[in-house]
């Protein structure tokens, strides 16, 4: 029997990147987004299912979703970015809708997918490696990844008893059109291969945290132990570097 996996945010990036290569290793691959023709030319020669609705629209959502048959692995990677350029004039609009997309709309797949997960197994979320310290202008998107942080955790307990496993994904920096948009440097940035190659091999190991590049996740890690105000000095000073 062929394994079923269901990746949100197939259209590009990351999560085209994983329907590829699960598609290529022999498994039964739902590949969902919300725009039909653009997933058809994407995974044009890719032998998988396409699953069309958009994470933010909850009822359009529960009805795609619960018509699903049984799944091994679920990956819940759709999601967006935008910065808060003036911290002053904060946009509360703009942080509504980066948590309205990774927060929001990521719940809005649990409650149709989380009866479809067979005993043994697994829910993947994609949260970030941004959790690890705060970075200058992602207060909106490093929230909402933090809320993911917490889900995971919290849902990995309340699952267990299930046998369904809870895997949180924290990439660092990984070429795609998400990162393509933004105007600083990226450390360490990958590309989607390795990206999906470090995923794949985590989740094939049942663990709770993947994190990576390794390099990349060892520097964050490092620093997020500094007290708070020496980070809070150092963040200062690169900024006014490159500025
Ligand atoms: N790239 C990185 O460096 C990086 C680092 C850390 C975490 N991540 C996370 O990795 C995940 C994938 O990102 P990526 O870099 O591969 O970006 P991407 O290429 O922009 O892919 C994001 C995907 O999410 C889909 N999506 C967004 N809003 C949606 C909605 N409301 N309903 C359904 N689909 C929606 C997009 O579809 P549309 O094209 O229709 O908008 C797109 O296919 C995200 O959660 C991101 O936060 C990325």
């Amino acid at each position: 029997m062929k394994k079923r996996v269901l990746i949100t945010g197939a259209g590009s990036g990351i999560g085209l990147q994983l329907v590829r290569d699960y598609a290529a290793d022999g498994w039964q691959v739902v590949a969902c987004g919300r725009d039909r023709s653009r997933l058809e030319q994407v995974l044009e020669g890719v032998d998988a299912e396409l699953c069309l609705f958009d994470m933010e629209n909850r009822e359009q959502s529960a009805r795609v979703l619960s018509a699903q048959g049984e799944l091994d692995l679920v990956i819940l990677n759709a999601g967006t970015c935008e910065y808060i350029d003036d911290a002053l004039r904060f946009d509360a609009a703009l942080f509504e809708r980066v948590i309205r997309t990774n927060l929001i709309g990521t719940v809005n797949c649990l409650a149709p997918l989380l009866t479809r997960i067979k005993s043994g197994g697994r829910l993947a979320l994609v949260g970030s490696s941004v959790t690890w310290l705060p970075l200058t202008r992602a207060e909106a998107y490093g929230a909402s990844k933090a809320g993911l942080d917490y889900l995971a955790r919290s849902l990995a307990l309340d699952l267990s008893p299930r046998r369904i496993g809870v895997s949180l994904i924290r990439p660092g920096f990984v070429d795609t059109p998400l990162t393509r948009r933004n105007d600083f440097p990226m450390p360490g940035r990958i590309g989607v291969q390795q990206a999906s190659r470090a995923i794949r091999r985590g989740l094939a190991r049942g663990k709770a945290e993947i994190a990576f590049p390794f390099v990349f996740v060892q520097v964050l890690r490092l620093l997020s132990w500094l007290p708070r105000g020496l980070w809070l000095r150092l963040a200062r000073r690169t900024l006014r570097s490159t500025r």
